[in-house]
């Protein structure tokens, strides 16, 4: 990795003497001549050292270095100073700046500090990516895996969030996180304050999905009455997420695959070429290389989708996961249904961790949902539980849902209203025994008001005076 440097000073001639000494040094550098233009360039990108005159024209450079401290600690800072030892310099070390350099600069003085802050900055971040955090910035809401192939992945977003565009591919089954980590790489990478837009290539006819990204001129076919701009318009300086792209016609391959090739497109029914910046990052379930060679995906477009590729594996193949994603999962719907669990039992552990997790992260996070929600208690108990297969709260119901949901749909068809009519009866009289009866507590539980509630209790014929409240 290149390493990038930023220099910070309203002198221009310093700017290029030190632009011509690091290059040569095999550096990135940048420079910005004021303090505005110095917080831009720092909200949108990464630097391994600064340089900075403490005498800026629009700001002092004490205000700059405040800022750098508190938005990436890491990031050793050297200060360039016209006075000797004076007091600015040592206000400077006070706020933690790596060194200062006297000016008029020393080259050679340069040089040797910024390679001990370069050296710095590098232990630091291996520091970092020791510590448990997934990329830096951190990101809440996101449990950290503990996966080595998930660490690698960790690494390669950091790498990419650097160079803002390369296009990327991620695979994986259903739930294991996809769209996670294409939120996790948009946020992490320097079109982080751009738009992140996210398309599902399953949902729609090949003619909407083209009008969604292209967007269309006003008259381009019959429903076409105003000018509309795609996903791929409004994404610019941001980021594209093209989810399920297995299912895209081959018609909108095509034209994709010119957006990627040079970043134009046109809108249906448009003549003019449109110039556009956006990172395209897809996903998909399928096996994309398998429909290449049936020929329902493009080979060229797969090439280029697949610069970065990344393949997301199940959660059964990590186990170290399970644990600490059901934790997570248990705080996070503890606090939204007022629970008070504090702790999986050694033996609902035990289960998680047999269990095969067909529907992945998405139905841990389901069964832990359903878990809290209807369960009370400090500790989670094995019987709380319930895994498809397994011993469960209502007999079949919920794995007839669940596979349902994960596997193709029946050929022969379901009873839609039979399955619905079962499951609510079944969470109601949950509810209601869960809460002893208590309507309001159980209406509570089930997020419905105390009428909804009693409307689906006479709708079922479930018995309620012996429940009054
Ligand atoms: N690392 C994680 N930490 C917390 N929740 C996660 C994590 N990865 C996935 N999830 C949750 O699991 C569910 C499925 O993830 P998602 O990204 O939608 O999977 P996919 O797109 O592969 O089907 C979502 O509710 C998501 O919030
Ligand atoms: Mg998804």
């Amino acid at each position: 990795m290149t390493p990038r440097i930023l220099v910070i000073d309203a002198d221009t001639r310093v700017r290029q003497d030190l632009s011509a000494v690091l290059s040569a040094e095999d550096c990135e550098l940048q420079s910005a001549p004021n303090g505005a233009e110095a917080i831009e360039l720092l909200h949108a990108g990464t630097y391994d050292v600064i340089l900075l005159d403490l005498m800026l024209p629009d700001m002092s450079g004490v205000q700059v270095l405040g800022l750098v401290k508190e938005k990436a600690p890491w990031v050793p800072v050297v200060i360039l100073t016209s006075y000797r030892e004076t007091d600015t310099a040592v206000l400077a070390m006070k706020l933690n700046a790596f060194d200062y350099v006297n000016k008029p600069v020393q080259m050679d003085r340069v040089l040797r500090v910024v390679r001990k802050a370069l050296a710095d900055s590098q232990r630091r971040r291996e520091e970092m990516a020791d510590a448990d955090r997934p990329v830096p910035g951190g990101d809440p809401g996101v449990v950290p895996s503990r996966s080595p192939v998930l660490r690698d992945i960790y690494t390669i977003v950091d790498k990419i969030s650097r160079g803002n565009s390369s296009t990327v591919l991620i695979q994986g089954e259903s739930g294991v996180g996809k769209d996670v980590l294409a939120n996790l790489i948009h946020r992490s990478s320097a079109r982080r304050d751009g738009p992140f837009l996210e398309i599902n290539c399953a949902g729609l006819s090949e003619h909407l999905l083209e009008s969604e990204l292209f967007g269309h001129e006003k008259g381009a076919f019959t429903d076409a009455v105003t000018r509309k701009m795609g996903l791929l318009e409004l994404g610019h300086a941001g980021t594209v997420f093209l989810d399920e792209i297995g299912e895209m016609s081959l018609a909108v391959q095509v034209k994709l695959l010119r957006v990627l090739e040079k970043m134009v497109f046109r809108r249906v029914g448009g003549t003019q070429d449109i110039q556009i910046d956006v990172r395209i990052i897809a996903a998909t379930n399928r096996d994309l290389a398998e429909q290449v060679r049936r020929r329902d995906f493009r080979e060229d477009l797969y090439y280029r989708l697949k610069v970065v590729q990344l393949m997301l594996p199940p959660l059964r193949s990590r186990p170290e996961d399970v644990i600490p994603l059901a934790e997570y999962f248990m705080g996070l719907f503890n606090e939204r249904f007022g629970k008070q669990f504090q702790e999986i039992s050694p033996e609902a552990k035990e289960a998680l961790l047999e269990y095969h997790w067909p529907g992945n992260i998405r139905e841990l996070k389901n069964a832990m949902e359903r878990t809290v929600l209807l369960e009370e208690g400090q500790i989670l108990q094995r019987a709380h539980l319930v895994l498809a297969g397994k011993e469960q709260f209502s007999e079949s119901l919920p794995a007839t849902v669940g596979s349902l949901l994960d596997k193709p749909f029946p050929a022969d068809g379901v009873d839609m209203e039979g399955l619905v009519r079962e499951l609510e009866t079944k969470l109601l009289r949950k509810a209601l025994s869960a809460s002893g009866g208590n309507q309001s507590q159980a209406a509570r539980l089930l997020g419905l008001n105390r009428d909804k509630l009693r409307y689906r209790m006479r709708q079922y014929g479930i018995d309620s005076e012996r429940n009054e409240a």
